[in-house]
């Protein structure tokens, strides 16, 4: 779907996330830059989130990880890319900013979601306003721990984060949603199948026009519906391109 987009509109505006989901995501995408020139020379990129504390310099940083993940491996120019700045001195001024950087571009044409262990797209954690936009978060204990790894243990995750908004994220034109592992089928069940609710922010995902949820087995193991969703993919035409 980001080939597409990005061959269909080689200045398209994309929207990107982090964490081990991605990783995946963006090796395929340098596979495709080297082998099939997939071109990155005109898109512009706005990342959901960074932590609060981290430069951009830091080897935690989300503005590190794309750079090792992606940007280094592709011929995107830097200046398109875009991140919070989590070191910054004026944080509200800087998700000021942010938001201010996203409606120059027009909006995000695809944005790319993970989801955490508490339903968060984005680092909106529980109870994150349904029209919130780019603001610092307090992360959750649950997010902490999931993301404890690359800090050597829970206590020495940072506690807050800049993030963009529920309702930011549900500005732009399309979304995908991916989801992998065991580990996410009771998040995802809740997200895809549960009521709306700001407890876990992709449930608002629902209420996007179009939006596409990518699943593993796996991850779609707890779903009620299933049966309905495969005949979806095996037999409506917008899946074609997928099969
Ligand atoms: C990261 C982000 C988060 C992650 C989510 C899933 O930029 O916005 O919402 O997408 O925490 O993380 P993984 O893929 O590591 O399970």
């Amino acid at each position: 779907m980001v080939a597409a987009e990005l061959r269909a509109n080689p200045s398209a505006v994309l929207g990107l996330a982090t964490g081990r989901t991605m990783e995946a995501v963006y090796k395929i995408l340098v596979k495709m830059h080297r082998e099939e020139k997939l071109d990155f020379s005109l898109c512009r990129t706005f990342n959901l989130d960074e932590y609060v504390g981290l430069t951009p310099d830091d080897p935690r940083s989300y503005r590190h990880y794309m750079n090792e993940q992606l940007f280094k491996h592709v011929n995107i120019d830097p200046r398109n890319t875009h991140l919070p700045n989590g070191a910054a001195k004026d944080l509200d001024a800087e998700c000021a900013e942010y938001e201010r950087k996203i409606k120059r571009c027009g909006a995000i044409d695809l944005q790319l979601l993970g989801i955490g262990k508490t339903g968060h797209i984005g680092f909106n954690e529980p109870l994150s306003a349904l029209r919130s936009r780019t603001r610092v978060k307090a992360l959750s204990p649950v997010t902490m721990e999931q993301n404890a790894a690359l800090f050597g243990g829970s206590r020495n995750v940072p506690h807050r984060a800049i993030t963009m908004g529920v309702g930011t994220i549900l500005e732009c034109s399309r979304c995908v949603m991916l989801a992998t592992g065991a580990s996410k089928a009771d998040i995802i069940a809740k997200a895809v199948e549960g009521p709306i609710t700001s407890m876990i922010s992709a449930t608002a995902l629902q209420w996007h026009p179009r939006c596409t949820v990518a699943l593993d087995e796996a991850a779609a193991g707890k779903l009620q519906a299933t049966e309905y969703y495969r005949w979806i993919f095996a037999n409506e035409p917008e899946w074609e391109g997928y099969r």
